[in-house]
């Protein structure tokens, strides 16, 4: 037997089981969310989302199965390499999806462009993911925290208020929401007087609710989520602020929280890419099919999910499912139209969605539309050099 022959063969065949299998057999998905903690609850919806746009396409994106990894990265970014880097170099996936948490999604996006890993985040709304740290194998399917903020503060300054205090948690996504809201309060001619904040996930509000009572500013800008925005909610309400001093905020705060939230967050204002009485079809079908599933109702964040699959199904369509082909996966979602049920979305240079931001208002158990704050807003990507 001729053993370079042989050998070569045997290469040849290796590379075509090798390419054969990028486009076939089992797309591995790498699921990366928070399940415990004060997010827990929202990584469930974005896993739900995810999980129903895959089922009605009847388990399959571009023709290969899903198989799903999980990781709970309790929303701690000093474990959020060392988790990524599990999903990718010990369950070799084809695609990461996460996370809720602006920090935990900053080292996502260092290990998806490290390896060159596709990363489609769901939540987190850190500026560097499409700025700074942007890159061709990395997409987002929700916002930018500077987008809700700076729609509110355009907002609020047409309302004619004029000194606003801030309080948020102490981290990226609390610091770029507030900043995102004062560039456009301040452009509005109103002034932040105070920034307050705490901690991340701390949920001890009382010393900083006695500030803002001392302050009396004409209103409050605020960003929490999950169980801190319950907590904070009705801790505005217990202090007795809720008639005075109106409460303002990107509208996590009120988003998949309002059961547990109840009256005290009757009547809020707040802004974002989402609202639950948009009552458009693609909305209702969405919203029907997701109770249905889940007996649940459908919140931003399940919306997120839903979108991040919908992305993937793009890009890989155009790839026929070989997502080894990044330049061309990448080019395709450049030039899409997500038909979300939030409203057709397109995706910027920076690789994030450029969208309507809604102004909303809390009545009953519902964020209901009221107007639309900001038409086709993108965040400015500053900093992207993609690569
Ligand atoms: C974030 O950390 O970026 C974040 C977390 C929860 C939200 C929104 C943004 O609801």
């Amino acid at each position: 037997m001729n053993f370079t022959r042989t050998t070569l063969a045997c290469a040849l065949a290796f590379g075509a089981v090798a390419a054969h299998a990028q486009t076939t057999g089992k797309l591995k998905v790498g699921l990366m969310l928070p399940a415990t903690g004060t997010f827990a609850s929202l990584g469930t919806a974005i896993e739900n989302g995810f999980r129903l746009y895959v089922a009605e396409q009847g388990g399959k994106l571009a023709g290969r199965e899903i198989e799903f990894f999980k990781v709970d990265d309790e929303s701690d970014p000093s474990k959020a390499v060392d988790n990524a880097s599990k999903l990718v170099k010990r369950d070799n996936v084809d695609v990461l999806v996460g996370t809720v948490h602006s920090g935990v999604a900053m080292a996502m996006a260092k290990v998806a462009r490290d390896n060159k890993t596709l990363l489609i985040v769901p939540n987190a709304g850190a500026d560097a993911v499409t700025g700074p740290m942007c890159g061709e194998t990395i997409f987002r399917s929700s916002f930018s925290n500077w987008q809700p903020g700076y729609a509110m503060g355009e907002v609020m300054a047409k309302r004619g208020l004029k000194n606003v205090v801030t309080i948020t948690w102490k981290y990226a996504a609390g610091d770029e929401s507030v900043r995102g809201f004062k560039e456009a309060f301040e452009k509005g001619g109103g002034k932040v007087v105070k920034e307050l904040s705490l901690p991340f996930p701390n949920v001890e509000f009382q010393a900083l609710l006695t500030e803002i009572a001392a302050a009396r500013p004409d209103a409050v800008y605020t960003f929490f989520a999950g169980g801190g925005a319950v907590k904070f909610v009705k801790d505005y309400a217990a202090a007795g602020l809720k008639d005075k001093i109106p409460l303002y905020g990107a509208g996590f705060i009120t988003d998949g929280t309002l059961e547990a939230q109840g009256d005290s967050a009757n009547g809020m204002f707040t802004s974002l890419h989402y609202a639950d009485s948009l009552n458009t079809p693609r909305d209702n079908a969405f919203r029907l099919a997701y109770a249905k599933s889940y007996k649940l109702q459908a919140d931003v964040y399940a919306v997120q999910g839903y979108d991040a699959a919908q992305m993937l199904a793009v890009g890989l369509d155009a790839v026929k499912g070989d997502v080894s082909k990044k330049a061309e996966f990448a080019a395709a979602l450049r030039k899409a139209r997500i038909d979300s049920p939030r409203g057709p979305f397109t995706i910027s240079a920076s690789h994030n969605p450029v969208q309507d931001i809604y102004l909303r208002q809390v009545g009953g158990k519902e964020n209901k539309f009221v107007s639309i704050a900001s038409k086709a807003l993108a965040d400015p990507g500053r900093g992207c050099r993609m690569q």
